[in-house]
């Protein structure tokens, strides 16, 4: 691992996790949301990744990797952005199998410099496999790669159980004794866990519904923490309560993805006023607050640099 690339944000994401700054990532499912998003960030120096899925090239308008690719570098300030390649399933969300080589393959081409694999779908075994394989073909490369462990529903199309009963049951939380195989079997730089979020619905009338305001299991996110030792990433970021959020963050998440919070700002927007500059505005608004009221990372950027530096 002697890539620049790879170190520098390594280095930024460690230090995030020590220092209880978080690093949220920001989907754009519609392209035009990379210019408020990479502006904001640069105007509030604060440092955080924008990130794309598959699932929004396939069900929203975020086109192609190389479209998103385009869009970060004509827009992005290097120290404030860093684009990452968000869930890769090899099942997906509508149980299909993805051809998730040829996915991640083309982002390490065009330059993310991170991605994710998500094999949460599949048995640990074949998960670990699948996983290995893509630090292999990243590592390699200089880029970084995440992993789901346990599972964060809310993307599947039908409807979840109520929200209480599945904090309740633990249903899908990510088991310590199977974080610790993975992350040493793997050689996983970020690990997504399952501790209490769910992701924002993608399909039907939820979609454009307020969020569940989910919680957080601490407890259970500490001993994954210690147990991997690794920057833990929380996805289904939007609409979790303020409290579990602090809480998480000094708890090992590092990075929080965030959709549904800036999605539905800009969709709402673009069907009241038809002006894409209208819904650009309104992301803009959004990133404000969050960055500055919800996860106060204003000055991060400048900050990361002088922890790294030591100066
Ligand atoms: P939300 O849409 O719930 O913020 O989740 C986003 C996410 O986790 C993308 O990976």
């Amino acid at each position: 691992m002697t890539d620049e690339k790879q170190s520098v944000l390594k280095a930024k994401m460690d230090a995030a996790a020590s220092a209880g700054i978080v690093v949220p990532a920001f989907n754009v499912p519609y392209l035009p949301m990379a210019e408020p998003i990479l502006n904001t960030l640069a105007e509030l120096d604060a440092f955080a990744l924008m990130e794309v899925a598959r699932l929004e090239l396939t069900k929203f308008e975020s086109r192609s990797l190389e479209a998103v690719a385009k869009e970060f570098r004509k827009y992005a300030d290097p120290r404030t952005a860093s684009l990452h390649l968000d869930h890769v399933p090899v099942i997906d969300e509508d149980g299909l199998l993805v051809d998730w080589k040829s996915l991640i393959a083309e982002g390490i081409a065009l330059g993310y410099s991170s991605v994710m694999i998500d094999g949460s779908r599949l048995p640990l075994g074949e998960n670990i496999e699948v996983t290995a394989e893509v630090v292999r073909m990243a590592h390699t490369e200089g880029v970084l790669v995440e992993a789901e462990l346990g599972s964060v529903m809310g993307h599947e199309s039908g409807p979840l159980p109520p929200y209480n009963e599945l904090f309740e049951s633990k249903a899908g939380f990510t088991r310590p004794e199977e974080a610790k195989e993975f992350v040493e079997k793997t050689g996983v730089d970020w690990l997504s866990v399952s501790v209490g979020s769910v992701h924002g619905a993608i399909s039907g009338a939820a979609k454009s519904q307020k969020k569940v305001e989910a919680r957080l299991d601490i407890e259970h996110l500490r001993k994954l923490w210690d147990i991997t030792g690794i920057p833990l990433v929380l996805h289904g970021g939007s609409g979790i309560q303020q409290s579990y959020i602090d809480e998480a963050i000094k708890n090992g998440i590092a990075k929080i993805n965030v959709g549904t919070d800036i999605r539905q700002p800009y969709e709402r927007m673009l069907a009241e006023t038809g002006s894409v500059k209208d819904a650009q505005a309104a992301v803009a608004e959004k990133m404000n607050q969050l960055i500055c009221d919800v996860y106060r990372i204003n000055g991060s950027a400048s900050k990361l640099e002088s922890l790294i530096s030591g100066k």
